[in-house]
């Protein structure tokens, strides 16, 4: 068929040949996936409404991954329908991705978190966080009531901001500066709040001690986030993409 220069049997009898001829052959399909991922800048598409957290939000975040609560919490509802009727719309990659590092876990031993904001008010976080028995008899929930009494420190939480901007977080110099109010202004009861709700829209005030937010108050406001920043309601996720 080669005209006597490259049989089959030539093939089968120079390994060098058959491994060389064999990682072409294999490679033609790595290419073909790989090589138009170069060409795009992201694989995760945005979503209408996805933003990077607030300030008072990431300083709530960085406690939940101090604490460790990834290893009894989930944030990644699954497209399956059991999950989709407990805990609501299916997580998207968006939602995560202003996450660093990502928190979707793998046990789930108390329920999946990616959906709690506004499932619960404020008041029954502060009572559930500090002492779970007290509201869920049966819960396996370590308390966190030491939280209520450690302090954020907000003098560091720009550079919270400007390390996961580093990362690929598009947190503006402006917002960057505004940091430290930002925070203030979300844990203080009757803080004027109009700049901060301009830049992150539907951020949630907490009932903090004014000028002062323990590291429940920054948590709490990291969990009633948690799922809200996109709107389901009258919409399917087709015409969410921007
Ligand atoms: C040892 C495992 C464990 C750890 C660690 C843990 N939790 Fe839980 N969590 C549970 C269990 C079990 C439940 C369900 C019973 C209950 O509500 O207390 C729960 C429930 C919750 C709920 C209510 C969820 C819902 O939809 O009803 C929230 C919110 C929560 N945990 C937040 C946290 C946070 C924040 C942390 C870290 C500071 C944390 N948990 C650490 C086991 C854990």
């Amino acid at each position: 068929m080669f005209g006597g220069r490259l049989t089959h049997s030539m093939i089968e009898r120079h390994a060098m040949l058959l491994l060389l001829l064999a990682l072409l052959t294999v490679s033609i399909g790595g290419i073909i996936e790989i090589v138009p991922l170069f060409t795009i800048e992201t694989t995760v598409e945005h979503v209408q409404g996805v933003r990077p957290y607030t300030p008072l939000e990431l300083a709530g975040r960085n406690i939940y991954v101090r604490e460790g609560c990834y290893l009894c919490h989930s944030q990644q509802i699954r497209s399956l329908r059991d999950e989709v009727e407990r805990y609501g719309h299916y997580s998207l990659a968006a939602e995560s991705m202003y996450d660093h590092p990502f928190q979707w876990g793998s046990k789930r031993i108390g329920p999946d978190l990616a959906r709690v904001g506004g499932k619960y008010s404020n008041d029954w976080h502060y009572a559930h966080l500090q002492n779970p028995q007290a509201l869920v008899p049966e819960s396996l929930m370590p308390r966190y009531e030491f939280l209520a009494s450690t302090y954020i420190d907000a003098n560091t939480i720009a550079d919270h901001l400007r390390t996961n901007r580093m990362v690929g977080v598009p947190y503006s110099d402006e917002e960057i500066a505004a940091a430290q109010d930002d925070l203030l202004a979300q844990s203080t009861p009757g803080a004027d709040t109009t700049a901060l709700l301009k830049r992150y829209p539907k951020a949630n005030m907490v009932p903090g001690a004014a000028g002062r937010p323990t590291e429940l108050d920054a948590l709490i406001a990291y969990l009633q986030v948690l799922g809200t920043m996109v709107n389901f309601a009258d919409t399917s996720t087709e015409t969410l993409k921007q």
